[in-house]
C-alpha cells in the first residue's frame, strides 16, 4: 500500500493517529464544522486506532480511525479530508490503509453524504438512515407513557450489570468502550422485577451532551432512560444519534426540542451489522457516530 500520497502540492506521508498533537486533530475536525473538542479526540484515541496525513512540516490534512469489538468486528470513523485537500484522492487513501488494519473483521459504520459514494466503492451497503437529533432541552419535557419498572443510577464500577444486555443489543460485547465511555458519564438503568431490562449513557460532547448509548426493549423505556437525563439538562445542548424513524421514542425526541439536525447512512461490510428482533434489546442511541 502507497504510504505517501501527493494532494495539491501537498506530499503527505501516514502517520498514527497518536502522533500527533490533540489540537491539531481538533483544527482538523473544526475544518468540516465537526463539534469534537480536543477532550472528545482524546477519548476516542483511547477508544481505538487510527491514522492522519501529514505534511512535511507536520500539518495534518486527514484522518481515519477504527474501534475494534472482540477479535472479528469493529467500527470506523473520523474518516475526514481537510476542504482545501478533498476530491483528490486523500479519503480513499486513508480508508483503504484503515480497511488493511482492520483486516478481515466485520465491518460498519455511520456514513455522511458526502462520504457515502466512497464507502459504496470500497464495498459497503447500507443498511439504516440514522437521525442526529439535538437541540436546547426545555424547561418541561412532553407527557410520558407510565414507567414500567424502576430507574435507578449504575456506578461506574457496577458496569458488569449491563455489558451482556449491551452485547445482546449491540450484536457484539463492547465491554472495553463502555468502560472509558462510563468515565465522567451518568448512566441510568431500568429494572423490573430485578433485571435490568434498559440503561443509557450522558456524557459531555461537543456543544454539550450526547445521550448513547440507550439500551431499551421497548419505545416506551427508551422514552423514560432518555428523560432521566434530560431532566437535569434543562437550558443545554444535548444530542441523541437514533435508527428510530417514528414511533413513541422518536417523537418524544422531537417534542423534546431534539429536531433533526443531519441524517447518515449505517452500513456495513462482511456480516449484516444490525439485527434486531422483538421482545429483544435495541440500541436506541448510539454511543457516537464513530462508534455506531
Ligand atoms: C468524505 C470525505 C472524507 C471524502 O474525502 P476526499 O479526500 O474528498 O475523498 P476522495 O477524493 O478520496 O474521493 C472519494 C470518492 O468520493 C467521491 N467524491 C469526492 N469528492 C467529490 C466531489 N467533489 N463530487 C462528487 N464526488 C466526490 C467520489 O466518488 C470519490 O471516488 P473516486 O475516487 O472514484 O473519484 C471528505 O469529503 C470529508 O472530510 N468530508 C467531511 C467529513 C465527512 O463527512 N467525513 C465522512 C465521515 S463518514
Amino acid at each position: 500500500m502507497q504510504r505517501s500520497v501527493r494532494l495539491n502540492s501537498f506530499e503527505l506521508v501516514a502517520r498514527d493517529i497518536n502522533d500527533v498533537d490533540v489540537e491539531l486533530l481538533h483544527a482538523l475536525s473544526i475544518s468540516v464544522r465537526w463539534p469534537h473538542r480536543p477532550k472528545d479526540w482524546d477519548l476516542l484515541r483511547r477508544a481505538g486506532h487510527g491514522i492522519v496525513a501529514v505534511d512535511g512540516i507536520g500539518r495534518v490534512f486527514g484522518s481515519a480511525m477504527w474501534f475494534p469489538h472482540g477479535d472479528d468486528f469493529a467500527t470506523i470513523g473520523l474518516v475526514i479530508t481537510t476542504p482545501r485537500a478533498q476530491a483528490q484522492g486523500g479519503g480513499r487513501w486513508l480508508m483503504e490503509q484503515v480497511l488493511e488494519q482492520c483486516g478481515d473483521r466485520n465491518l460498519a459504520l455511520n456514513a455522511t453524504h458526502p462520504a457515502y459514494p466512497l464507502y459504496i466503492s470500497l464495498g459497503f451497503t447500507s443498511e439504516a438512515i440514522d437521525y442526529m437529533r439535538q437541540g436546547q432541552v426545555p424547561q418541561t419535557l412532553p407527557p410520558m407513557p407510565a414507567l414500567d419498572g424502576e430507574l435507578s443510577d449504575l456506578p461506574s464500577d457496577r458496569l458488569g450489570d449491563i455489558t451482556a444486555l449491551d452485547a445482546r443489543a449491540f450484536g457484539t460485547n463492547r465491554a472495553r468502550l463502555l468502560a472509558l465511555l462510563s468515565e465522567g458519564a451518568s448512566i441510568s438503568t431500568l429494572s423490573r422485577a430485578g433485571e435490568v431490562v434498559g440503561y443509557s449513557m450522558c456524557r459531555e460532547f461537543g456543544r454539550g451532551y450526547v445521550i448513547g448509548p440507550i439500551v431499551a426493549r421497548s419505545d416506551q423505556d427508551a422514552v423514560h432512560l432518555t428523560a432521566v437525563h434530560l431532566k437535569k439538562l434543562a437550558g443545554q445542548f444535548a444530542r441523541v444519534d437514533t435508527r428510530e424513524r417514528d414511533g413513541a421514542f422518536a417523537e418524544f425526541l422531537q417534542q423534546s426540542g431534539l429536531g433533526i439536525a443531519e441524517t447518515v447512512t449505517t452500513m456495513s461490510k462482511g456480516r449484516r451489522f444490525l439485527n434486531r428482533e422483538s421482545n429483544e434489546p435495541w440500541v436506541y442511541g448510539l454511543a457516537g457516530h464513530a462508534l455506531s
